[in-house]
């Protein structure tokens, strides 16, 4: 983890303020758009957060935290509780998210989906391709960073205010890209759900921050093998792989516990995991707090 000390606390939608955090004991960990970070928060809960500043930046990190109305406490704390001056530990970034190279973007983005967007949009823009982006709110005032990125887009940057201008056609604009298009989209699921039924899978990249509903065969009991230690871990069929390493005193860290933010990413050895998550786990990788295994033992890196 890194040290920070949160420097600004700025409102930048009715419910959504910016956080600045500078690095407290120097230059912090590079980072490319589409990364986030685990912010651990003095009240014990650690969230993640799209970094939405400028990735040349090294002394400080820019995230922006929506307030959740059913928040667990996370966002609650943020907005109620948290003031400048306060030290907080950051991770190290992670991407789940990569900007691949294209001549052409188009970027989706829905309410505070537009964080990991808004450097992703401008590394665009640097490498001199098309990129446009679709920006969808209830209303101008709940779009974080709205006018930000139209004064400095201008008008590759389409608002739409579901309240007044209804919702973006996505089959129409699916039509008007080049094949050699990538689109890039982060928002709710009801966005990701249509964006998925209008583009081509592959030119659709999204990150979800909650998991896609889905069905699972039900959970059976399996066997980790800690291949360092040369424990033995047994998993059982109502309890996660992360928290029976937990228990068993491995310090596997976590933060979304439903597979979409990368914490929990363990190197398997052998065996056949069961990949539940929404990530997509790398060869030889895996997310233990939704994931499984298919054959009855596998080995890890632990
Ligand atoms: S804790 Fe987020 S993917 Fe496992």
């Amino acid at each position: 983890m890194q040290r920070t000390v949160l420097e600004q606390v700025e409102p930048v939608a009715g419910d959504t303020v910016s956080l600045v955090l500078r690095g407290a004991d120097g230059p912090l960990a590079p980072w490319e758009p589409g990364a986030h970070v685990d912010l651990a928060l003095p009240n014990w809960l650690t969230r993640q957060y799209s970094l939405c500043g400028d990735p040349a930046d090294r002394d400080s990190y820019r995230v922006a935290v929506r307030h959740d109305r059913l928040s667990r406490g996370g966002s609650e704390y943020v907005h109620l509780f948290l003031r400048t001056g306060r030290t907080l530990e950051v991770s190290v970034p992670r991407n789940n998210f990569p900007l691949l190279p294209a001549p052409e973007y188009l970027f989706l983005a829905g309410g505070i989906g537009i964080t990991p967007i808004v450097s992703m949009l401008a590394a665009a823009v640097e490498a001199g391709a098309l990129a446009t982006l679709v920006y969808v709110g209830r209303s101008v005032a709940t779009m974080p960073f709205a006018d930000e990125l139209r004064a400095v887009h201008g008008d590759r940057v389409r608002v739409y205010a579901t309240e007044e201008d209804g919702r973006p056609d996505f089959a129409a604009l699916a039509a008007a890209l080049s094949p050699q298009a990538l689109v890039y989209c982060c928002g709710p699921a009801s966005m990701l759900d249509a964006a998925e039924a209008a583009f081509a899978v592959q030119q659709l990249h999204i990150e979800r921050f909650k998991p896609a509903v889905r069905e699972f065969a039900p959970a059976k009991p399996f066997t980790v093998d800690c291949v360092r230690s040369g424990q033995t871990v047994e998993v059982g069929a109502q309890e996660s792989m992360l928290d029976a390493l937990n228990y068993a005193g491995y310090r596997v860290p976590s933060g979304c516990r439903e597979g979409v933010c990368g914490s929990c990413e363990i190197a398997v050895v052998d065996g056949e995991p069961e990949h539940r998550d929404d990530i997509g786990a790398p060869p030889g990788r895996m997310y233990s707090c939704v994931s499984r295994a298919l054959s009855s033992r596998l080995a890890v890196d632990l």
